[in-house]
């Protein structure tokens, strides 16, 4: 049995150990981290899974913009490799989707592997919408249900992109690992 619960400053060194295990410790040079550099997460959509007081899961969300409107990045999540199969991954992915329903967001995306996904109600998504740098097989894309709006289109922004005059583009800005690791929780 595992249990979630929304993810604490002092979960920040378990949580690091478990992304370098599974993803290794070269992860924060992929292109999704550049989303993520420098600025916090969401904190009431990150999530953690314990398990007789071990960190066995995780899930974060980071805020980005497309077509001038606000998205939610989802990742990473990750399950400790002893625990696959055991339903952390769907727990964790499912009960913050449902927060970011309940909390107003609309648009979801991820990179990742759409065979996992697609479960999720994630699809690939639609050539208009882009990640310079990524894989376009592999940028999926999911809507919450809570606006009608027509999908916003275009290259995926940092939050932070107007101020920063950042495009994301491999070139624009520089990658300083030390920020994207930090628990800075708002
Ligand atoms: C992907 C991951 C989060 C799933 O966690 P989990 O706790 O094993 O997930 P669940 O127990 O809820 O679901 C397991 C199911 O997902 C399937 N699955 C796992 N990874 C998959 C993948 N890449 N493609 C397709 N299916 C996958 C398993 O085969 C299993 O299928 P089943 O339910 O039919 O038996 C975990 O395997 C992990 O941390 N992987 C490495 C990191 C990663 O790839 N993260 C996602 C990309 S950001």
């Amino acid at each position: 049995m595992f249990l979630l619960r929304p993810e604490a400053p002092t979960d920040a060194p378990a949580i690091e150990a478990l992304l370098d295990e599974v993803f290794g410790v070269r992860r924060q040079h992929k292109t999704s981290y550049r989303y993520r550099v420098g600025i916090a997460p969401l904190r009431r959509l990150c999530l953690v899974a314990e398990k007789e007081g071990r960190l066995v899961g995780t899930i974060r969300y980071w805020p980005v913009r497309l077509g001038g409107e606000p998205a939610l990045l989802l990742g990473p999540v990750a399950s400790a490799r002893g625990e696959a199969g055991n339903g952390i991954g769907r727990a964790l992915i499912e009960t913050s989707l449902d927060r970011a329903a309940r909390l107003g967001h609309d648009l979801v995306l991820l990179v990742g592997d759409p065979a996992y996904y697609a479960r999720f109600g994630f699809a690939p998504a639609p050539p208009a919408i882009r990640m310079p740098g990524e894989d376009p097989a592999r940028l999926q894309y999911k809507r919450l249900g809570v606006a009608e709006r027509p999908l916003p289109t275009g290259i995926l922004r940092r939050a932070d992109a107007d101020r920063a005059g950042g495009d994301c583009s491999p070139d624009s800005f520089a990658l300083d690992p030390g920020c994207a690791g930090r628990s800075a929780v708002r």
